[in-house]
C-alpha cells in the first residue's frame, strides 16, 4: 500500500466490440473522424507516454481493424466479446511475464481524449499510490454510461442496466480509461463474475475489488470536451465537429487562412503551407498536400491531391491528381487519378483530365476530356478538344508535343501523336500522326451508309410492355 508504482507503462486499447448502437455493418472503432479511424485517435494520444507495449484488443472485424493499426502496436484477438473485463484479460495474457508497472486501459471509443489527460491520469495514479485510478467526468446527460460512486478508497461503478433509480441519478460517469497496477488487475480479474444484466465480465467490477484491497481513486477530466464518447452516430458527428475544429485551428495557427471554418472540412492527414487561403465549402482529404500562397476553393474537393505553391483551384474536384506550382484550375474542372499539371498550366471550365501529363505553360481552358495523354510545353488545346482514348475495348494513348495549337472541337482518335508546333484546324478529326510544324485540317463528315434503324413507335410500345426496353 502507498507504494509509488514507478515501473513501465503498458497500454491496452479495447477495440473488439461491435458497437451495436452504431447500427452499422462496420465495427465501431473503424468509423472515421476527419478521415481517420476512431481507434487511431486513442493510439495517437497514448504515443507521447511511450508505453513499453501497446496492445489493441480486436475481435469484431479483427482483420479490418488490424489493417488500420500503426505498425508499432500489437493486436491481440478476443475471440468472443464477453465484456470489457474479458478484453483486458486477453491483453494481460499477452503480457504474461509482466508483473510490475502500470496497465493503462483505454476504451477504443473515446477519440477526443488528449495525451495530457492520459499523462495526468498516470501521474495521479502514481502519486496516490493506489491499485487503480479511473478517469471520470460529471456530465449533464449520463445516459448509457457507468455511474461512479466513490467512498473511502473504494470506487464502485454501476452500469446503467444494473443501476437502481437512485444510482441512475448520479451524474459522475466512467469514461472507460484506467490506470491499474498490473499485478492488481491480474489478480482482481480472476475474481470477477458475470452476474449482471448483460452476463458479461465487467472491467468495472475489478475496480471495486482492487479498491477494497489496495485502494482506488477517481481522476476528473479537466476538459469536458474529452468526455465525448462515441456510442452512436450522433455522438460520431459531435466528435467530428470537435476534431474538425481542432484541425482547422492548428492550420490557422500555422499560417493558413480559413475564411469560413463552419463549411471547411480538412482531414487530419492533410498538409497545407503558410499564407494559403482556404475558401468556403472546401473539402481536403486523404493524402492531400497543398503548398504555400495557394487559393483553394470555394467549393473544392481534393482527395489525395498534391498542389504546388501559388496554385489557384476553384470550384473543382481532384482525385489523386498533381497540380503544379502557379497552375490555375477551374472553375468546374475534374482532375482524376494520374492528372499531372506542370508549372503555370491552366485547366479551365468543364474539363476532365485522367492519366494525363501537361507540360509547363500548357492550357486546356474549356470543355475538354483528355485521357491517357501526354502534352508538351506551351501547348494550347482549343475549346472542346477531346481525346477519343477508348475504342470500346481498349484504352489508347495520345501524345501531343510542345507548342501545339488545336482548334475548337478537335477530336484526337488514339493512339495518335501530334508533333511539336503542329496546328490543327477547328473541328478536325485526327486519326493519323501529324508531323511537327504542319497544319492539318478536316476529315469532314461524309455519307457512308444508312443510319442505324430506329424502332417505329408501335414497336417501342411493344418492347416497353415486354419489359425489354433499356
Ligand atoms: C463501458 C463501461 C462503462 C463506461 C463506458 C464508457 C464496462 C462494464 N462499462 O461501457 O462503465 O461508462 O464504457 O464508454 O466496462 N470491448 C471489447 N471487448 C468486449 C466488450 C467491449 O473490446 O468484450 C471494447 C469496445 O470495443 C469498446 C470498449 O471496450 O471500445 C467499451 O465497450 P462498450 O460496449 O462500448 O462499453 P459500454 O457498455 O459503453
Ligand atoms: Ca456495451
Amino acid at each position: 500500500m502507498f507504494q509509488r508504482e514507478k515501473g513501465p507503462i503498458f497500454a491496452a486499447v479495447l477495440a473488439a466490440g461491435k458497437g451495436t448502437r452504431m447500427r452499422s455493418n462496420r465495427a465501431k472503432v473503424l468509423h472515421t473522424i476527419c478521415g481517420v479511424p476512431m481507434v487511431n485517435y486513442v493510439i495517437a494520444a497514448l504515443a507521447p507516454l511511450a508505453p513499453q507495449r501497446t496492445l489493441v484488443v480486436v475481435g469484431h472485424q479483427a482483420d479490418e481493424v488490424d489493417a488500420v493499426l500503426p505498425p508499432k502496436v500489437e493486436s491481440v484477438l478476443q475471440r468472443e466479446q464477453n465484456g470489457t473485463g474479458d478484453a483486458v484479460r486477453v491483453a494481460l495474457e499477452a503480457l504474461e511475464d509482466e508483473d510490475e508497472g502500470i496497465l493503462l486501459v483505454v476504451n477504443g471509443d473515446g477519440p477526443l481524449i488528449s495525451d495530457r489527460t492520459l499523462a495526468e491520469l498516470v501521474e495521479r495514479h502514481r502519486s496516490a499510490g493506489v491499485g487503480a485510478t479511473v478517469l471520470v467526468a460529471e456530465v449533464d446527460d449520463a445516459t448509457g454510461l457507468g455511474r461512479v460512486m466513490e467512498d473511502a478508497g473504494v470506487v464502485r461503478i454501476v452500469e446503467e442496466k444494473d443501476a437502481t433509480e437512485e444510482e441512475k441519478r448520479v451524474r459522475l460517469v466512467n469514461l472507460g480509461l484506467y490506470a491499474f497496477n498490473i499485478s492488481e488487475i491480474r489478480h482482481a480479474l480472476g475474481l470477477v463474475g458475470t452476474g449482471n444484466a448483460q452476463g458479461e465480465l465487467y472491467l468495472t467490477d475489478a475496480l471495486e475489488i482492487i479498491g477494497r484491497k489496495s485502494r482506488a481513486v477517481t481522476y476528473r477530466v479537466k476538459d469536458l470536451q474529452e468526455a465525448n464518447l462515441v456510442n452512436d452516430r450522433s455522438h460520431l458527428a459531435l466528435a467530428e465537429e470537435i476534431v474538425r475544429r481542432r484541425i482547422l485551428d492548428a492550420h490557422m495557427r500555422a499560417g493558413v487562412t480559413v475564411r469560413d471554418p463552419v463549411s471547411t472540412h480538412i482531414e487530419a492527414t492533410v498538409e497545407i503551407g503558410r499564407d494559403t487561403v482556404i475558401l468556403p465549402g472546401t473539402f481536403l482529404r486523404g493524402g492531400t498536400r497543398i503548398g504555400s500562397d495557394c487559393v483553394i476553393g470555394p467549393s473544392t474537393d481534393l482527395l489525395d491531391t498534391l498542389v504546388g505553391d501559388g496554385a489557384l483551384v476553384e470550384h473543382s474536384v481532384g482525385r489523386g491528381a498533381e497540380i503544379g506550382t502557379g497552375a490555375t484550375v477551374g472553375p468546374y474542372a475534374y482532375l482524376r487519378p494520374g492528372a499531372v499539371l506542370g508549372e503555370v498550366t491552366k485547366v479551365g471550365a468543364y474539363c476532365e483530365l485522367k492519366n494525363t501529363k501537361i507540360g509547363a505553360g500548357s492550357k486546356v481552358p474549356h470543355l475538354s476530356y483528355i485521357g491517357d495523354a501526354e502534352i508538351g510545353k506551351g501547348t494550347n488545346l482549343g475549346a472542346g478538344t477531346i481525346t477519343a482514348n477508348y475504342d470500346g475495348k481498349d484504352k489508347h494513348h495520345t501524345r501531343i508535343g510542345d507548342g501545339v495549337f488545336t482548334g475548337i472541337n478537335t477530336n484526337l482518335i488514339a493512339p495518335v501523336e501530334i508533333g511539336d508546333n503542329a496546328y490543327l484546324g477547328a473541328g478536325s478529326v485526327i486519326n493519323k500522326n501529324i508531323p511537327p510544324g504542319k497544319l492539318a485540317v478536316g476529315m469532314p463528315a461524309r455519307v457512308i451508309r444508312d443510319a442505324p434503324r430506329k424502332p417505329k413507335d408501335g414497336e417501342k410500345d411493344e418492347r416497353r410492355r415486354a419489359g425489354t426496353e433499356e
